[in-house]
């Protein structure tokens, strides 16, 4: 008899054929009535398989008895309930390092989109202006300093890149690191004032909500940019948009949004923001040992051997 799974979103295509050959999978995000498949199936199902987007919810760890193990696709787990999941005794795992690089390159691409404004020059020469008209000089990257929220693995994936890029580095987080050489702070307004470029690349999740507020943008200011890769939640949404609006902010370049698939209808109109749908981690390749980690990650847990990426 085959594990029973709960697959709460899909995967990419070479992902799903290995989980359908391998389990029973049941398909949360295909059922009409949630509740009555959730009930039906519950009294079986030993793992998950979800990801950071879809996460798991205390209501749906709850509704699974016989849960043994989440395995997250993304590196990200702040839509699981991780205080549910460690009262329950469930072991979750997510897929950190195999998606730094690209994440670290979504990143650098949103820098230069945003500050050599490449969305709005395609647009210049596809519709037709380019013979009539002159597209505005930019601001240069190399030599400003970028200060990055969260000096983690992706955060300093971005910093090597960005001193390449010739820009100094500054950094906040919870606390200084004795092994990074870049100027520390332990005051996000205080680095936001100082700074250029506001790199956010740290954790979503309770202890970040909001932490960029609208303090935080004023005093980054109407030279000052912001990129953000990491979580929507770990912004001000509408601070944000309203100091694009008014120019209290030279450009943003966003790849994380509060309520995704929505994004504030204003950023449309805006020649200073560089938008991207949450693809940070989006390449073939990347996607390709997220999903073999994540299934890795499962097939250890239930072969009775130590998962590979233990979260809790
Ligand atoms: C994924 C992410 O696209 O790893 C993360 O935390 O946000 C992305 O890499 C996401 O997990 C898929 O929902």
């Amino acid at each position: 008899m085959a594990i029973e799974i709960l697959q709460t979103t899909a995967m990419p295509p070479a992902i799903q054929k290995v989980l359908d050959g391998s389990y029973t999978v049941h398909k949360l995000w295909e059922a009409k009535d949630k509740a009555a498949f959730l009930a039906e199936i519950a009294p079986r199902v030993r793992g998950m398989a979800t990801s950071g987007g879809a996460g798991a919810s205390r209501a749906l760890i709850e509704a699974l008895p016989k849960l043994e193990v989440i395995s997250s696709f993304g590196v990200g787990y702040d839509a699981i309930d991780i205080d549910c999941a460690r009262e329950r005794g469930v072991t979750v795992t997510n897929t950190p390092d195999v998606l730094t690089e690209c994440v670290a390159d979504t990143a650098m691409a949103l820098t230069l989109a945003m500050m050599r404004r490449i969305p709005q020059a395609d647009q210049f020469v596809r519709t037709g202006r380019w013979p009539k008209d002159k597209f505005p000089l930019t601001d240069k990257l190399g030599g400003r300093i970028m200060g990055i929220v969260g000096a983690g693995r992706i955060g300093q994936a971005i910093a090597k890149r960005a001193e390449a890029f010739g820009l100094q580095i500054a950094y906040f987080g919870p606390r200084k690191k004795a092994e990074l050489a870049w100027r520390y702070y332990d005051n996000l307004v205080a680095m936001a004032k100082d700074v250029d470029i506001l790199m956010i690349s740290c954790p979503g999740g309770k202890e970040t909500n909001q932490l960029v507020n609208a303090a935080v943008i004023a005093a980054l200011g109407p030279e000052g940019y912001l990129v953000n890769i990491a979580r929507g939640s770990v912004v001000e949404e509408p601070a944000l948009v309203q100091a694009l609006v008014e120019k209290k902010l030279a450009g943003a370049g966003l790849d994380v949004f509060a309520d995704e698939p929505n994004v504030p209808e204003a950023l449309f109109k805006l020649d200073t923001v560089a938008l991207a749908p949450h693809v940070g981690s989006g390449t073939h390749e990347t996607r390709q040992a997220m999903g073999d980690l994540m299934l890795k990650n499962l097939e250890a847990w239930f072969a009775g051997k130590p998962v590979l990426t233990k979260v809790v």
